[in-house]
């Protein structure tokens, strides 16, 4: 996600800043910038890329002044691009912004601006702030933020300075981390602490729909209503990796607890409760371009193959489609029979793994439609696609991925609803019922990770097991193929995925008490034929580790580990499930001494084939 910093104080601000967006770079980004405020004027130098390209565009420029902001941005809207980077200005040049965040409103804003007669200079959302904030300025640069930020919807952390007020820079936040730096040189602005350590450990954290008005020696906060907030500084005792991690012992524990609201994010601005609506902003398909379509394909490698089995049962479910999934890599090569009324659907979060990208090049020279599902804005696959859609899951650091799978199911779960909608396959009330259902998936999950202990007590009784065997039906299959592939990546282990029903075709051979079976023993209509399999296992000695719904008392007698789930629709606890599939193969791995976030052999992003 982007990185803010900012500093105002006896010293030059350009070096703190720099310094401040390097350590910020871990965070994942694709451009950079900053802006200086000095004898009543601010200088701006933005590029894209990495932050070297910055600092030479940097040496033609004199930045030097004692009060600025800089910024690496994670593109969310509009794709990478100089003009796309921030920091951006207002009208006149004297107002300069940078945003994490998205702003759901910013097209109705924009349109808004526009007709007043402001000039726009990107296609981002971040720039309709300076020029609200514009429009607002009447004395008083805080209170013009406050105005502006009343009208927007969606979540924000911005520093914003103006060349008619050098010794302030003003600082809010809404949904999106922001924290300030005290120093006795002067005070610093953050996206998080990993930037701030090296100049000081005591901070102050901005509070949600709170705004800081930082000047050299002192400051304020007050609500965006304007009033005024009393906050005591803390001392921060991380160092400087662990703070990366958000305090969390690695990437992939970090971005497993980031699940909630990486789903609240990429549901953001998509559903219409009330309408009971789905609406992708960037959607270049029309409806008549959905109602034509009579087959779908999902190909993808990986954890983003198993999110389109996933997809396969929901678009048949739903929208009625024939749907099938390809392996990338055997796709591209098998030259496949399609027409103008295929959709392919491309899934991948880091939109440049080779044989995808490959797959939607055969895809297209067949003559069909490319959709694709990408965690990176502007990446490979994104542009050679007809039509991408976002997840908003933010960077992911970890090789295993865990984030970018569950936002993937949710995207393919409003695509399903979408194109149930234009169809006509599915009734409103339909849709309204399992949007409600959506809509409280990132609070179940966050009481599912409250009882990550229960996992990693399990965990502790299985890490030195040689094999491991998932088992799962309808889909729960594509989510016990998931799982094993999680324990095999970070572990080590040798673990495989299986429809649970062909166990007796081969791999019941396998059963004894060194394997443990994990079992997706979800509620629904093969509830009972689940039960059987977990009897067949036992009858043969096999251990049992099953993930079940709560108030599911059954289980108890059938299983040895039991790990519950909040009850909920078949489709929500397939999204849930995999939950407590990634805390184990994690904490198995923790045992196990493995290297996590970076496993042999493995890399994040397999742009070979
Ligand atoms: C998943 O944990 C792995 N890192 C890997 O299978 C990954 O899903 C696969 O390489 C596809 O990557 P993509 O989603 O970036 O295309």
């Amino acid at each position: 996600m982007c990185g803010i910093f900012g500093y105002i104080g006896e010293k030059e601000a350009l070096p703190y800043i720099l310094e401040g967006l390097k350590k910020l770079e871990y965070r994942g980004y694709d451009s950079s910038g900053v802006a200086v405020l000095k004898n009543g004027k601010v200088t701006c130098v933005k590029k894209e890329g990495k932050i070297k390209n910055l600092e030479k565009a940097l040496e033609k420029k004199d930045l030097s002044g004692k009060i600025g902001i800089g910024h690496t941005r994670w593109a969310t809207h509009g794709r990478p691009s100089d003009e796309n980077s921030h920091p951006h200005a207002d009208c006149k040049g004297e107002i300069f912004v940078v945003h994490n965040g998205i702003i759901e409103n910013y097209l109705m804003l924009r349109r808004a601006l526009a007709e007043k007669g402001h000039k726009f200079h990107s296609t981002t959302d971040t720039e309709v702030l300076a020029h609200l904030i514009e429009e607002h300025l009447k004395g008083n640069l805080e209170e013009a933020v406050r105005g502006a930020l009343r009208e927007v919807e969606g979540s924000y952390a911005i520093a914003v300075i103006c060349s008619k007020y050098p010794d302030q820079i003003v600082a809010a936040r809404k949904a999106s981390p922001l924290v300030i730096g005290i120093e006795e040189n002067g005070t610093f602005i953050s996206s998080d602490i990993p930037a701030l350590l090296k100049y000081t450990s005591k901070v102050i954290y901005l509070k949600d729909e709170e705004i800081a008005t930082v000047k050299r020696k002192k400051g304020h906060i007050c609500t965006l209503s304007g009033k005024p907030v009393k906050r005591k500084p803390v001392f921060i005792s991380w160092d400087p990796e662990s703070a990366e991690k958000g305090g969390y012992s690695h990437f992939m524990l970090k971005e497993i607890h980031e699940q909630p609201k990486a789903i609240r994010d990429t549901l953001k601005g998509r559903i219409r409760p009330d309408k009971a609506e789905i609406h992708f902003d960037e959607m270049k398909f029309s409806a008549d371009d959905f109602k034509k379509i009579n087959r779908v394909v999902f190909t993808a490698c990986g954890t983003s193959w198993h999110a389109g089995l996933v997809g396969e049962y929901l678009f048949e479910q739903i929208a009625k489609v024939m749907t099938e999934v390809e392996y990338a890599a055997e796709f591209r090569y098998r030259d496949p029979v399609m027409d103008d009324k295929t959709l392919v659907i491309a899934i991948s979060q880091s939109g440049e793994t080779a044989d995808t990208l490959a797959a939607i090049e055969e895809a297209k020279e067949k003559g069909a439609k490319v959709l694709s599902i990408c965690n990176v804005v502007g990446s490979s696959i994104a542009r050679e696609s007809d039509a991408v859609v976002y997840t908003y899951a933010g960077p992911e650091i970890g090789v295993a991925s865990t984030k970018a799978f569950t936002t993937q199911l949710t995207v393919i779960y409003l695509l399903a609803l979408l194109m149930g909608q234009v169809k006509g396959t599915i009734s409103k009330a339909d849709i309204k019922q399992r949007i409600s259902e959506l809509l409280e998936l990132p609070q179940k999950m966050e009481s599912l990770l409250e009882r990550e202990k229960d996992v990693e007590e399990i965990a502790s009784r299985y890490y030195e097991c040689s094999n491991a065997l998932y088992l799962g039906r309808g889909k729960g299959f594509p989510i016990a193929l998931e799982g094993a592939l999680k324990l095999k990546e970070v572990s080590y282990i040798h673990a495989e995925g299986y429809p649970a029903a062909e166990m007796k075709h081969g791999p019941i051979a396998l059963i004894d008490k060194n394997m443990p079976v994990v079992v997706l023993a979800l509620q629904g209509r093969r509830y009972e034929k689940i039960l059987g399999n977990i009897e067949e296992v036992k009858a043969r000695g096999g251990i049992v580790i099953a993930v079940a719904n709560e108030g599911d008392d059954d289980i108890w007698e059938k299983a040895d580990e039991v790990i519950f789930i909040p009850r909920t629709s078949e489709i929500i606890s397939t999204l849930l499930a995999i939950v407590p599939l990634q805390l184990f193969a994690y904490y198995i791995a923790v045992k196990r001494g493995c290297h996590i976030d970076q496993p042999r052999n493995l890399a994040k992003s397999v742009t070979v084939e």
